[in-house]
């Protein structure tokens, strides 16, 4: 059984199975893997990379299940209970001007990935205290959030145990806001399995719980020892260890009701998944000589995790649309939001992928798919493992020391996707990104899209004026009329996922494909009428 953990002490069972050989008692051979978020482990049960994990945090079970990904929890994990030390909290350095949660407006503050339990915890901090959007997030795994500190890259994080021990051990950090006064008990995280291994292995998956469940009881019975346990696995020092919060273990809960609590919280505070793009009537005239109206009173809305596309004929303003939510174009009038918090600067959370890869000529494919990981200050060690997912992800190992001019424009394209995904973006904006490859390379690339999209669950909103690319790849697609752009007509794609190719001959297929082109045709007519009077 290959299973992916995070070094925090969730996975205190994980070690102490491994350390009591009660995986093996239960006649289970098993593999560990580190990760750095709950969403890369939950994409690696998904893509199949892993069988199962621990230490995946709540929420992003919840969305993961809301989305109906393919995972199963399987048993129950820890529960926050009140300690002389958190398990969760919002740190910052020792002495620095930063004493509560109200002086974190405008900051930038580590969380370990859009949508985890750090994230949310810090939402539900800034909901008490009427912050709204005003911090600025970075994402960084947990094991990098003190070096951050140290460096200044940041000025506070969400950091969780053994982390938060370690900053106050070492006297580096001063904690604002502790996880046990804001949410009493707050369940952290649970083993989960793919759907997969959890149809066709269920020996396994039954072994797996009783070795987790003998685990859970002795650390119950002997807490001193699985801290020992814990720091022997993580390299903790011992009298750092002595100090861990442990979090209060239970066995055979019932995972539903556990569930159904969550998402009570989460309503509570109102808290949606991150990752929703909403533009508002929004217009952009650019000044010249002939002052060019490229948007015209536009609206859409995104969904977190929606594909959709811009469909438009050229010149009717989609670059200009996808440049405004990059943040790239101001609009005129109108405005453009993610998650409510209006959009005017580039940020690292929107990623882009331009029709012609934009990589560094003089550096390694490694290199460029690190580049922005490095600007965050993760270290190398961490660098390298992030790289090696997102290589995997995009089919390109055994190039990771090439250089981009030694590959084709699809293997190109290809590094470009790995560099945007590998900053973890919410929301990732493609401008006709396949558009100078051949035909043959260009399918294989949607496919590719499909799978990363169906593995990472991000938000894509792609421009096009391909009406195939379209169909195959969306959700809702966007007609947009002639310029000014506006939203014509907005189609939803009903075929099944995952798809392949051959949906092209289906009947659905050709009845979409025949709708969109006189749409479009309609549009082209009406450029050109417009060109004619001019
Ligand atoms: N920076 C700019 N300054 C002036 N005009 C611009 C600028 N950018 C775009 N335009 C004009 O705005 C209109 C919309 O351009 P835009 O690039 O958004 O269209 P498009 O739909 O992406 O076209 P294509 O399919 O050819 O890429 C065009 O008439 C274009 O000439
Ligand atoms: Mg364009």
């Amino acid at each position: 059984m290959n299973l992916g953990y995070l070094k925090v002490v969730d996975s205190t069972p994980l070690f102490v199975a491994v350390d009591k050989s009660y995986f093996g008692d239960a006649g289970l051979h098993v593999d560990l893997k580190e990760f750095t978020t709950g969403n890369a482990l939950i994409s690696a049960m998904v893509n199949g990379t892993i069988s199962g994990a621990t230490s995946v945090g709540m929420p992003p079970i919840l969305f993961a299940l809301e989305k109906k990904q393919p995972i199963k929890v399987i048993a129950d994990g820890g529960e926050v209970v009140a300690s002389s030390r958190p398990y969760l909290a919002i740190v910052a350095k020792r002495g620095s001007r930063i004493r509560e949660a109200k002086d974190l407006v405008g900051k930038k503050v580590a969380i370990n990935g859009y949508n985890t339990i750090s994230d949310i915890f810090l939402q539900v901090v800034c909901s008490n205290a009427k912050l709204g959007n005003m911090v600025q997030l970075v994402t960084l795994p947990f094991p990098q959030m003190l070096n951050a500190l140290r460096g200044k890259l940041i000025d506070a994080a969400v950091v969780i145990e053994p982390y938060v021990t370690i900053g106050l051990k070492n006297e580096e950090v001063d904690i604002l806001v502790g996880s046990e006064q804001l949410v009493p008990s707050l369940r952290t995280s649970m083993p989960c399995v793919s759907e997969r291994y959890h149809s066709q292995e269920q020996d396994s998956v039954e072994n797996f719980r009783q070795a987790y469940n003998r685990a859970t009881e002795f650390i119950m019975s002997f807490p001193q020892e699985a801290r020992q346990i814990f720091a022997k696995h993580t390299g903790l020092s011992s009298e750092a260890a002595k100090e861990l919060s442990l979090l209060n273990w239970e066995t055979n809960i019932d995972i539903e009701s556990v569930l159904a609590k969550h998402k009570e919280l989460l309503a509570t505070y109102n808290i949606k998944e991150r990752g929703r793009v909403s533009v508002e009537n929004l217009s952009v005239i650019f000044d010249g000589n002939n002052n060019v109206v490229a948007v015209k009173d536009l609206s859409l809305n995104v969904r977190a995790g929606e594909f959709v596309c811009l469909l438009g004929t050229t010149g009717c303003g989609k670059s200009t649309v996808l440049n405004t939510i990059a943040g790239f174009v101001q609009p005129t009038t109108g405005s453009v939001s993610l998650d409510d918090r209006p959009t005017t600067l580039p940020g690292l959370e929107r990623g882009l992928v331009f029709q012609r890869p934009a990589l560094f000529p003089w550096k390694t494919v490694k290199q460029n798919i690190e580049f922005g990981l490095k600007m965050k200050g993760i270290s190398k060690k961490h660098r390298s493992k992030i790289v090696e997912t997102f290589v995997q992800s995009v089919g390109l190992r055994g190039f990771e020391f090439n250089y981009p001019a030694e590959l084709s424009g699809g293997m190109q394209q290809r590094v470009d996707i790995a560099r945007v995904l590998a900053n973890d973006p919410l929301v990732i904006l493609m401008d006709e990104p396949f558009g100078s490859l051949d035909a043959q390379t260009r399918v294989m690339m949607q496919e590719l899209l499909l799978r990363i999209w169906e593995e990472f669950g991000k938000t894509i909103i792609f421009v096009t004026h391909d009406v195939d690319e379209a169909i195959f790849l969306a959700d809702r697609i966007l007609v947009l009329t002639a310029r000014p752009g506006r939203v014509k007509e907005e189609i939803p794609v009903r075929l099944h996922r995952p798809r392949s190719y051959d949906v092209v001959t289906s009947q659905e297929y050709v009845h979409l494909k025949k709708k969109l082109l006189g749409l479009i045709r309609e549009e082209t007519v009406k450029a050109m009428k417009v060109q004619n009077e001019v």
